[in-house]
């Protein structure tokens, strides 16, 4: 009998056991700056040295953390199920902590890309990306991140994975971002949906959902478990 899939949707409470800061809590990224001013194209053509510095910042510290509970028992999950995960998060902890098949919808923080051909793609050596590193076409590398007013475009692979989930858990997101927010629309009507969140989101749009009130550590490993043994 072929395993069941469980679809992954997780946001940067996933990783703020791991030191990383979330974007919309109190003290989050989003509070310290302005979206427009470094996460967006206009940005990037406003000011590169500012953007450049934002995302060398960041990456500088996915270098200083380690992945934590919560990615770990995600990678367990896979000794019985088809682990499919879909991350809105730009690091690589999930990856690191040993899970299979991970997607990324906005990007990947050790990665940069060619500002005229967006399939130049590369590893970034190291945390800085500095000016005058260019492509092969010769022009700047700019972050590999999908910035706000940017096409997503791995929303429709993404959406094909959860029409097929058996199970979905979604955890440390608010669900304020789309597409992202809306994947969960595309889940069958016998997948059962967790959310795993230590606040409050607003889950009035999804059926039957089963709401963990923990943080990511706790509450993953907990619902690993009871996966594991049913
Ligand atoms: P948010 O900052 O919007 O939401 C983080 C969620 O994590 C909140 O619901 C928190 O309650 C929750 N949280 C905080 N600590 C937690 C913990 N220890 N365990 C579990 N959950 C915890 O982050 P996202 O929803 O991921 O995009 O944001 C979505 C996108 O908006 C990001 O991918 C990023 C951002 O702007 C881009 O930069 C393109």
């Amino acid at each position: 009998m072929s395993k069941k899939r469980i679809v992954v949707l997780s946001g940067a409470g996933v990783s703020a056991e791991s030191g990383i800061s979330t974007f919309r809590d109190s003290g989050g990224l989003w509070e310290k700056y302005d979206i427009m001013e470094v996460a967006t194209f206009e940005a990037w053509t406003r000011n590169q040295a500012l953007v450049m510095d934002f995302y060398n910042q960041r990456r500088k510290q996915l270098y200083e953390v380690e992945p934590n509970a919560a990615h770990y028992a995600l990678v367990k999950l896979e000794e019985q199920f088809d682990v499919q995960i879909i991350t809105q998060n730009v690091d690589d902890l999930h990856e690191r902590a040993g899970s299979k098949n991970v997607m990324h919808l906005h990007g990947e923080l050790k990665k940069v890309r060619s500002s005229v051909d967006e399939d130049l793609v590369y590893e970034l050596d190291g945390w800085e990306l500095k000016k005058g590193d260019t492509c092969e076409k010769g022009s700047q590398l700019r972050p590999h991140i999908v910035w706000f007013g940017e096409p997503v475009p791995m929303i429709p692979p993404a959406a094909e994975l959860c029409s097929t989930a058996d199970i979905m858990i979604i955890i440390g997101t608010s669900l304020n971002v789309y597409p992202a927010a809306s994947l969960v629309g595309y889940v069958p009507d016998y997948c059962h949906v967790y959310l795993i969140d230590p606040a409050e989101v607003n889950v009035a749009h999804i059926p039957g959902v089963t709401v963990i009130r923990e943080k990511a550590g706790k509450g993953t490993a907990e619902l690993v478990n009871k996966l594991l043994n049913e």
